[in-house]
C-alpha cells in the first residue's frame, strides 16, 4: 500500500545558470487525484514537471515520486510512469499505428494499442503519417503514448495546446477517466477552465512561486463577488446606496459609466437584496444589472498582478 503520497514536492528551486526558474516551492498530489499547476508562460511549470520526471535533479530541495527520488532512482521509477512532454517528438514518417507498436516495445506491461488509440479518438487515423495529423491529433497521440506503460503516475505538460474546443473536450474526458480509473495526475495548463473542469486541487504559479493552491472553492474564496449596472442618468455615484457597507465603483464601458461593487463572504445575495429594494423604492430600472461570483479568472489576474507590483 502507497502511505506516502504519490508526488511530494518540498521546498524545491531549480537555476538556469543564474536564473532562478522555480523558487522553492511545495505540493503534494495525493492517490488518485489530479493536481494543476496554472500559470503564465514562463512560471516555472515545465521545469518542476521536468524535475518530478527526472530530467534533472533539484538544484535545492527534494522532490520523491512514488517514494523514490526520480533523478537518482531512474530505472525503478521511470516504468511507472507516464509523461506527455510539453512538445512531442515522433517520427513523422511512421503512421499513427507504427507509432503505438513502436513505443510498446520500451515499455514493461504495454496496454493493447487499441486500448490508447481507441479513446484517443485516433481510431480511424491508425494508418495515417504522424506528419499529417493536425496539432491537436499530434497532441493525442503523445496522451495515448504516455498511457500506453499503464502509468500510476501520469505527467501531462499543457495537454490541450492548440486544441480546438471540440478536440479540448474530448481529452479532458479520457483525463478524466484515467482519474477516475484512479491514476494519479499532474497537469499543467494555462488555460482556467482546463483547470477548473479536471483539478481536484490546483496551484497557481507565477515566477517560480505558489502563489495560491487548494481546491477551486478554496482558491476562489473570499476573492470579492461582482454587482454592475449601469449609473441611472439622474443619479451621482455618491448617490448609489453601500451594500454591505461596500461603496460603488466605475468603470466606463461603451463611453458609459457603470457601477460596479465588489462584495465578499456572503455579500452577494444580501447586497443584491439591499440594492433591489433601494431601485424599488426609488423606481429606478437597473439597465444591465449583473451579478456574478467570483471566478478562477479573476483570481489568476489577480494573482499576477499583485505579485508583478
Ligand atoms: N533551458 C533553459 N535555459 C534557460 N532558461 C530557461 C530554460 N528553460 C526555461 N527557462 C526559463 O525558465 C523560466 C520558466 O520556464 P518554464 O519552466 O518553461 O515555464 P512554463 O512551463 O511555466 O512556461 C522561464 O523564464 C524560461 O524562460
Ligand atoms: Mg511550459
Amino acid at each position: 500500500m502507497q502511505t506516502s503520497p504519490p508526488i511530494q514536492v518540498t521546498g524545491l528551486h531549480q537555476r538556469y545558470g543564474g536564473f532562478e526558474a522555480v523558487a522553492g516551492i511545495s505540493f503534494d498530489v495525493r492517490e488518485g487525484e489530479l493536481y494543476a499547476l496554472l500559470g503564465t508562460n514562463g512560471a516555472g511549470k515545465t521545469t518542476t514537471l521536468e524535475t518530478l520526471e527526472g530530467h534533472r535533479p533539484a538544484h535545492a530541495g527534494t522532490v520523491r515520486v512514488l517514494g523514490r527520488d526520480p533523478h537518482r532512482d531512474r530505472r525503478d521509477v521511470r516504468p511507472r510512469i507516464g509523461i506527455m512532454l510539453q512538445e512531442g517528438g515522433f517520427f513523422g514518417d511512421l503512421t499513427v499505428a507504427e507509432t503505438v507498436a513502436h513505443w510498446r516495445g520500451f515499455t514493461p506491461r504495454p496496454r493493447d494499442p487499441d486500448e490508447v488509440i481507441g479513446p484517443a479518438g485516433l481510431a480511424d487515423r491508425a494508418d495515417v503519417r504522424v506528419r499529417q495529423l493536425s496539432g491537436g491529433q499530434k497532441r493525442r497521440l503523445d496522451l495515448a503514448l504516455a498511457l500506453l506503460g499503464r502509468p500510476e503516475v501520469l505527467f501531462l505538460d499543457e495537454p490541450t495546446t492548440g486544441m480546438d474546443p471540440e478536440a479540448r473536450r474530448a481529452t479532458w474526458t479520457i483525463v478524466r477517466d484515467v482519474v477516475d480509473a484512479g491514476t494519479t495526475v499532474l497537469l499543467t495548463t494555462h488555460y482556467l477552465e482546463e483547470a477548473e473542469r479536471l483539478a481536484d486541487r490546483l496551484a497557481i504559479m507565477h515566477r517560480g512561486r505558489i502563489e495560491l493552491a487548494g481546491t477551486v472553492r478554496e482558491v476562489v474564496a473570499g476573492h470579492g463577488d461582482r454587482i454592475s449596472f449601469r449609473l441611472p442618468e439622474r443619479f451621482q455615484v455618491a448617490e448609489l446606496p453601500a451594500l454591505g457597507g461596500v461603496r460603488a465603483g466605475i468603470e466606463v464601458d461603451g463611453g458609459r459609466a457603470v457601477a460596479t461593487y465588489t462584495v465578499t463572504g456572503q455579500g452577494l445575495q444580501a447586497g443584491l437584496y439591499d440594492l433591489l429594494r433601494w431601485a424599488d423604492g426609488r423606481r429606478v430600472a437597473l439597465d444591465g444589472l449583473h451579478a456574478r461570483s467570483a471566478s478562477l479568472e479573476d483570481v489568476f489576474l489577480s494573482t499576477a498582478e499583485g505579485a508583478d507590483q
